[in-house]
């Protein structure tokens, strides 16, 4: 009685410190596979000796139930989620979450009973890529303004940076607020799906746009992208009366 007792406590330790610190990326809309291999005593593990529990705490530490597996049966709570079934028989009991959301992102924890407890967390982190929506053309007309708008949408996580860059012939420099050009960004909104948008613009004066036209660059920082991202319009001067 003594050795078990041990040897329970034992691998609830290892396998609670030794995974606490298992990461794992992915992107919205993606399958991923969260891993969960334990030993089991006998070769052929007994359907009614074991039990499977697979919750997963949120961002908000709330928990969740993901799949359970006791006296045989299987019971789903998150749609577009498997154990197989035949893995389990082969001591594995990783899950599969297709099509992946916001919502999944937190740390996932499987309780497997052989009736040894063995236990594995993994920490999801779910990521959207910016779609960054800029005109490819623009004139200003002579002696007045012009806003550009750059519109950064179904973003996450909502750290999001958005730099403006103004490009001559011979010249690339950074635009901020001046007597000729002023950049405004808004706050992040949230969309339902829990990504974020963003919309930055700059204006311009016509006095800023020399007669061969200048490029507005809108550059987005994000940890979707190993490096920035740009897109740039062309600015070009229109004659008042033309
Ligand atoms: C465990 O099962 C998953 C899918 O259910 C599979 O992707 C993975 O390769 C398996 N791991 C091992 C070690 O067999
Ligand atoms: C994936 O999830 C999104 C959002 O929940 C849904 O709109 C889309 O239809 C799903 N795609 C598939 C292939 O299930
Ligand atoms: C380009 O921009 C730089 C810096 O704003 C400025 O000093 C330079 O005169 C500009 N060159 C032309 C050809 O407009």
């Amino acid at each position: 009685m003594h050795t078990v007792r041990i040897f329970l406590l034992a691998a609830v330790l290892s396998g609670g410190s030794a995974d606490s610190s298992r990461k794992l990326s992915v992107l919205v809309g993606t399958d991923v596979t969260v891993s969960c291999l334990f030993d089991a005593l006998n070769q052929l593990v007994e359907w009614s000796a074991l039990t499977v529990e697979w919750n997963m705490v949120d961002k908000h530490a709330q928990k969740n139930m993901v799949y359970t597996f006791e006296d045989g049966k299987a019971h789903v709570s998150r749609d577009n989620s498997v154990v197989d079934r035949n893995g389990l028989l082969r001591s594995n009991a990783s899950l599969l979450l297709r099509n992946v959301t916001v919502a999944d992102e937190g740390l996932y924890t499987c309780r497997v009973i052989t009736p040894v407890v063995h236990i594995e967390s993994t920490s999801l982190e779910v990521l959207a890529r910016p779609s960054v929506l800029l005109p490819e053309k623009a004139a200003v007309i002579e002696g007045e303004e012009k806003t550009i708008l750059c519109d950064i949408t179904g973003f996450y996580p909502e750290k999001l940076a958005v730099t403006w860059y103004i490009q001559n012939e011979s010249h690339i420099v950074q635009a901020g607020s001046s007597p000729l050009s002023h950049v405004c960004t808004e706050m992040a909104v949230n969309n339902p799906d829990s990504t974020f948008n963003i919309r930055s613009s700059i204006t311009l004066h016509s006095s800023a746009v020399k007669s061969g036209g200048i490029k507005i660059i809108c550059q987005v920082d994000h940890s979707t992208y190993i490096s920035p991202y740009s897109k740039s319009v062309t600015l070009t001067l229109q004659g008042k009366f033309t």
